[in-house]
């Protein structure tokens, strides 16, 4: 049996044209309704999962992250390889940069970010000492490697509520605690990979500058128009770590989740 993956397309990635035959599916969990396109690449069965639907109608908030994590795990699928567009805090990390992040901040206001909301579910305190798959950040960097794609090895994302950018006053606190780069989807999702006890890495592209570091005023334009810029490069990285990935698991991924139903 071919081993299966999923990949969360972020802004600007609505489909991957690699996928050979793919076919619109719906699975229907106890948080709602998840979508994807099922396909193959060589001998990877590939479940593509379009964040903000396919035609960007479901802004960050609104996401329903729980249903798509769920949908993952109800699939049998073990690992997840996302991508999201950031703003960077940082010169070193320019637009077009592609970075492997390490690790999140999460400045969240409003969203459902667990899976075990006490009672029946009980109450589970997951850690996220290291909130991505070490392994499936490799296979990102070795899929890199392997098509002369550039990555950052590393890199504090920064999860804000959005759907609004951020203040310049906003964006130089969070530089001063340590984010390099600013976005709106990570978290939850990330966390509720791990409660799922999913492996989950992700690719971060820059589309701008941040707030205040950019000298022009942000906007979602902007991001889609980098983001196309890239598209073709991200879409072949993303099927080319699927490829990566073993169906053995030597990660602590699945030992950390909590009794997912
Ligand atoms: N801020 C928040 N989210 C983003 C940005 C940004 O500057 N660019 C792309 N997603």
């Amino acid at each position: 049996m071919a081993l299966k993956v999923a990949i969360i397309g972020g802004t600007g990635l609505y489909e991957n044209p690699y996928l050979e035959h793919p076919e619109e599916m719906a699975v229907e969990t106890g948080f709602g309704r998840a979508f994807f396109y099922r396909g193959r690449y060589r001998d990877r069965e590939i479940y593509y999962l379009a964040r903000h639907g396919t035609g960007h109608g479901l802004p960050p908030h609104l996401v329903n992250y729980r249903a798509n994590i769920a949908a993952i795990k109800q699939l049998g699928i073990s690992a997840v390889i996302a991508t999201a567009a950031v703003g960077s805090l940082r010169q070193g990390m320019p637009p077009g940069s592609m970075v492997v992040i390490d690790q999140f901040i999460d400045f969240t206001k409003s969203r459902p970010a667990t899976f075990f909301e006490g009672g029946e579910d009980g109450v589970v305190h997951i850690d996220l000492t290291e909130p991505y798959c070490p392994v499936l950040r490799q296979a990102l960097l070795h899929a890199g490697s392997a098509i002369e794609e550039k990555l950052v090895d590393g890199g504090c994302y920064l999860c804000t509520e959005g759907p609004r950018f951020e203040t310049a006053a906003e964006i130089k606190m969070f530089a001063q605690w340590g984010a390099d780069l600013v976005g709106m989807t990570n978290v939850p999702e990330a966390v509720l990979a791990r409660e799922a006890g999913l492996c989950y890495a992700t690719v971060a592209l820059v589309s701008n500058f941040a707030a205040g570091i950019s000298t022009a005023p942000l906007s979602h334009q902007e991001v889609l128009a980098e983001m196309a810029r890239q598209k073709s490069s991200l879409d072949r990285l993303l099927v080319e770590t699927a490829l990566q990935i073993g169906a053995k698991r030597s990660c602590s991924c699945p030992a950390a989740a909590g009794p997912l139903k």
